[in-house]
């Protein structure tokens, strides 16, 4: 008989450091990893129809590159890593990404935003591969609308993709939705009848101004105050659900509950004094906020053979020097130099 197996891991994954601490006393826990600048969609409000100069291959991060910097952030308390994009279904080793994450020794909670096109699928691979959860992007359940929204009609495609999570066992499926004044905020109902009927857990997220095209305006954003509006002249009654923690959504319960629907007032309500994110960009340059002015390039280093404790120092500095908000409201507010789809949502 052999010994019996031992799990040296098991308390630390209980107790993680917290190496990555800002000035403010934010630990962070949190890590978004890009995996591509790419999209399959056109989504007006993020980016041009012809899409947008993208990060050349040679410059992505290789599938060891980013377990790596991801192991790294785990040894330093990450715990939850989210893969985003652009669309990070289009990046053929997705399912590769997921596993090798998976097999980490400090195996984060792993999770994936996108939309939705390709979920139908690898919803069941990335499932078997690790994944835990999906949030889906759904702004409309009109093909008209979607067509026009994203410039591509493939709404049947989403909603496929939808199904397949919830098939594959990756529930509860978040859906998230950005509303725009004139084009779909009508839909506000609409789309939490249809949340509760799917049991779906539907979040309405207030834009940002994260487009390229710099054309955000603020009178154009429908606000969270405005989407509780709509909801409650539907008839549907919200009640909050206590303390949101280091969640960017209010949660609010509806008619009672159980079901529940989210807010995410990014502009109006920041979140920022309890935020635990941090990013890695498809390139490798490590972020500590969507709109830090500054991020630290990790592929240059480790390219020309820098050791795990030298990139733990960047990331360390990167994490310690975090401004404290977002400062859309100040008047000194400049938007940053990447967009959205080249940061990571
Ligand atoms: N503001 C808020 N959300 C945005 N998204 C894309 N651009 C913005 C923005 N400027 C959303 C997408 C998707 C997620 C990745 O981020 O709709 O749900
Ligand atoms: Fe955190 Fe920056 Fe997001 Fe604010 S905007 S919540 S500081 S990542």
């Amino acid at each position: 008989m052999g010994e019996l197996p031992v799990t040296p891991t098991a308390p630390d994954r209980a107790d993680p450091p917290a190496a990555l601490v800002d000035r403010f006393g934010r630990v962070h826990r949190d890590l978004r990893i890009s995996l591509t600048d790419r999209c399959n969609l056109r989504c007006t409000y993020c980016m041009p129809a012809e899409g947008l100069p993208w990060i050349a291959t040679p410059d992505l991060l290789t599938v060891d590159e980013l377990v790596r910097v991801a192991r790294i952030a785990t040894e330093l308390g990450i715990t939850e890593v989210r893969l985003t994009g652009g669309e990070p279904l289009v990046r053929p080793d997705v399912v590769e990404v997921v596993a090798r994450l998976a097999a980490l020794p400090r195996a984060p909670h792993l999770s994936i935003t996108t939309n939705g096109l390709r979920l139908a699928a690898l919803a069941a691979p990335l499932a078997d591969a690790g994944l835990a959860r999906v949030n889906v992007s759904c702004d409309t359940l009109s093909r008209e609308t979607f067509q026009r929204l994203t410039l591509r009609d493939r709404l049947d495609d989403v909603l496929a993709g939808i199904d397949a999570a919830r098939a594959a066992g990756l529930a509860p499926v978040k859906v998230n939705t950005v509303l725009m004044r004139g084009v779909n905020d009508h839909e506000a109902a609409a789309l939490l009848r249809w949340a509760l009927a799917d049991g779906l857990n539907l979040r309405f997220i207030e834009q940002m101004p994260l487009d390229p095209q710099h054309g955000w305006n603020r009178a154009m954003m429908v606000t969270r105050a405005e989407v509780m509006d709509h909801l409650a002249r539907a008839g549907f009654h919200l009640t909050p659900v206590g303390d949101r923690g280091s969640a960017p959504a209010e949660e609010f319960l509806v008619d009672g509950g159980p079901a529940t629907v989210g807010i995410v007032g990014s502009v109006t309500n920041p979140f920022c004094d309890a935020c635990d994110r941090v990013r890695l960009t498809a390139d490798g340059h490590w972020r500590s906020c969507l709109f830090a002015r500054t991020e630290s390039d990790l592929r240059s280093p480790m390219r020309s053979g820098a050791d795990d404790d030298a990139l733990a120092e960047v990331m360390r500095g990167e994490v310690a020097a975090k401004q404290r908000g977002h400062g859309i409201d100040e008047p000194a507010f400049v938007q940053p130099d990447r967009p959205m789809s080249a940061i990571g949502g």
